[in-house]
């Protein structure tokens, strides 16, 4: 029930018509009885910045949940950023102080991490092959390496950007056992997807699901389609799989957290 003490919390993507975040945002609140809602807002990229000056000065807005494309460029316009927002130099939260300043946070990759150990996956010495070093492939890779992963090696189609999250991760991670690599799967027991391919229909896969071995737990950031290409060639192969989705549900509850 929407009233007048009803606070407001956009979620923020170009386009949208794909997001499932107010679904289970909107469900959190209703569950914890606490009085916030969640619409998405189609944003241009080039609006963002007036947009985001527009919603500073809302006094009952809780804050934005950001998506594509605006993880990195919201960064910038926040007042500072905590925890791994401040790593990676990117947000999927801001929250609205009660002087209008805005405080990013980004819960991709522990919303990542805790939707495995729901699943009973535990990610903690394992051998992880991440494909993808964007803004949802930063976050998870930070979070993995906390979690006590034995190895992580990054592949991604600009190799620079690897090689600028494999910089971040050493500067916050020194004992860690970081790589670039091939998106070749052999040899690790978590495959992950961290790329947006998947999303649409005729996207190339984002390695050879025959180089995939025995045991190997194929997992995605991708949740629309429920069951990307990658995982339908992986359950096709008797692997496990862990869905994009299961992200979302573990990571809805920091994001009200972060809110309320
Ligand atoms: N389940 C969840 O809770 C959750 C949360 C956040 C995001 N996501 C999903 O994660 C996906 C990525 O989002 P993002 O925010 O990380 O996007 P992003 O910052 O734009 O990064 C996109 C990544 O995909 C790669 N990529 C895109 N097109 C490609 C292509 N044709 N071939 C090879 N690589 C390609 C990019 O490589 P380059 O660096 O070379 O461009 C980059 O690594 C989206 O599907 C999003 O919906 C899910």
């Amino acid at each position: 029930m929407i009233t007048g003490t009803t606070r407001f919390a956009p979620l923020l993507a170009h386009p949208c018509r794909h997001v499932r975040t107010p679904k289970v945002f909107n469900a959190e609140c209703a569950a914890r009885q606490i009085d916030m809602v969640m619409l998405p807002l189609d944003v241009q990229p080039q609006m963002l910045q007036p947009t985001v000056a527009a919603l500073r000065a809302v006094g009952n807005l809780a804050g934005m949940v950001v998506t594509i494309p605006h993880k990195t460029a919201i960064a910038t316009l926040c007042d500072r950023l905590t925890g791994a927002a401040a790593l990676v130099g990117a947000c999927n939260i801001v929250r609205r102080e009660a002087d209008g300043s805005l405080t990013g946070g980004m819960f991709d990759g522990e919303g990542f991490v805790a939707g495995l150990r729901h699943q009973d996956h535990d990610p903690a010495g394992r051998r992880v092959l991440l494909i993808g070093a964007g803004g949802a492939a930063s976050g998870v890779a930070h979070a993995l390496v906390a979690a006590g992963v034995d190895s992580l090696t990054i592949a991604n189609r600009s190799a620079e950007k690897a090689a600028l999250l494999v910089e971040q991760l050493r500067s916050a991670f020194p004992q860690a056992r970081l790589g670039i690599g091939p998106a070749n799967p052999r040899g690790h027991d978590l495959v992950i997807n961290g790329t947006s391919l998947g999303m649409h229909e005729g996207d190339a896969l984002p390695l050879d699901p025959d180089r995939l071995s025995p045991g190997t737990l194929v997992a995605e950031v991708v949740m629309q389609p429920d069951v990307t290409p990658l995982l339908r060639a992986a359950e096709a192969r008797g692997l496990a799989i862990h869905k994009g989705l299961h992200m979302v549900e573990q990571q809805v509850g920091l994001l009200v957290d972060f809110l309320a």
